[in-house]
């Protein structure tokens, strides 16, 4: 008796599925389709197609960080909305937690902090202490004014500047955000076709979260945790990316840098600040090579490094004692 009920209900879910696929003349499934039994080679299955017509479509920006092809966003109803982004190539499912979709390569995220290179403890790892990100905004990037960094008020003003109406309206990036302060004057400014704001630090991206939700008038860009040197963005997918005060703290930089230029698209714009030796008045003891402590720069070598990566069109200019400022065309 229950086997045929069961057989009776699942027949009439397959009729008025297929009913539904029918609904107003579109003939969503051909008729040759239609018995779920049919072995076909020359088309899709029943279930392939009702997968394709209940699958999302790939993101037009993010793609998975370790093939570089789209990520499909699908939404489950199961006790509620449950998104989940989908690689294209190898179905690697990257779930969004509450505060961020964590992109870093899944095989990188859990390797122990011990196995981690002094560069990425030293450079990385610093920012994700609760203490750094609680103490960022609250005194520590301000002290950078030392060091010949106009603020982030001027930040914003040179950065529209140089990227003008046109890259505004793109697609943007603020790599390596910390808490978020020149996301949130992009998100303020609101022209942005769409807006993330990315950092390795999980600490970092719920202090962005937790100050965009504190100006309720803004918002909230999408929050995505990854490395600099694998981004999960698709080539020739970007309009603009600012990366503030960042570049000293990537330990792998010259793939960082070389990621930032593949994202962009031809003719987009790359704007950054960071330091130059010597930025605080005391000679760098810095290993040019990252080395256990941050890297900065001298003028030219930061020129070249940009060059190296891709960029066109590259200049960097000396602000106050030791504030480089880069602008760079793809
Ligand atoms: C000094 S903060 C800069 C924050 C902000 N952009 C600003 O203008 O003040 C440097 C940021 O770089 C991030 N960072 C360090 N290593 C990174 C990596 N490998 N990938 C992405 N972000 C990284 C840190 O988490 C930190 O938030």
């Amino acid at each position: 008796m229950v086997p045929h009920l069961t057989f009776a209900v699942l027949l009439a879910f397959t009729q008025s599925t297929t009913a539904f696929l029918n609904i107003q003349g579109h003939n969503f499934l051909p008729t040759r389709h239609v018995k779920a039994h049919s072995v076909s080679t020359d088309g899709p299955t029943v279930k392939e197609q009702l997968q394709s017509l209940l699958a999302g479509a790939p993101d037009n920006a993010l793609v998975c960080p370790v093939s570089l092809e789209p990520l499909v966003k699908t939404t489950r109803f199961i006790g509620g909305a449950d998104p989940q982004y989908t690689c294209s190539r190898f179905g690697t499912i990257y779930r969004p937690g509450p505060v961020y979709l964590d992109l870093v390569p899944k095989e990188a995220a859990s390797t122990p902090i011990w196995e981690r290179s002094l560069q990425e403890f030293v450079q990385t790892d610093f920012f994700r202490n609760p203490l750094i990100a609680f103490v960022y905004e609250r005194g520590w990037r301000q002290g950078f004014a030392n060091a010949g960094f106009p603020g982030i008020d001027k930040e914003f003003q040179l950065l529209q500047d140089f990227w003008g109406e046109d890259v505004l309206k793109g697609t943007l990036l603020d790599m390596s955000c910390g808490s978020g302060l020149m996301s949130r004057k992009l998100a303020e400014y609101g022209s942005a076709a769409r807006l993330f704001a990315a950092d390795y630090s999980e600490v970092m991206l719920l202090e962005t979260r937790r100050r965009f939700s504190d100006e309720s008038s803004l918002a909230m860009p999408e929050l995505v945790r990854c490395d600099v040197a694998r981004l999960p963005f698709a080539t020739d997918a970007l309009d603009g990316v600012h990366a503030g005060a960042a570049l000293h703290c990537w330990p792998a930089l010259e793939d960082g840098l070389r990621e930032v230029c593949r994202s962009l698209t031809p003719g987009g714009k790359f704007f950054a600040t960071t330091f130059q030796k010597g930025a605080y008045g005391v000679p760098s003891q810095v290993n040019d090579k990252g080395g256990p402590s941050f890297r900065f720069f001298e003028r030219d070598e930061l020129e070249g490094l940009l060059k190296d990566a891709g960029f066109t069109e590259v200049s960097v200019e000396l602000t106050g004692q030791g504030c480089l400022i880069a602008k760079c065309v793809k």
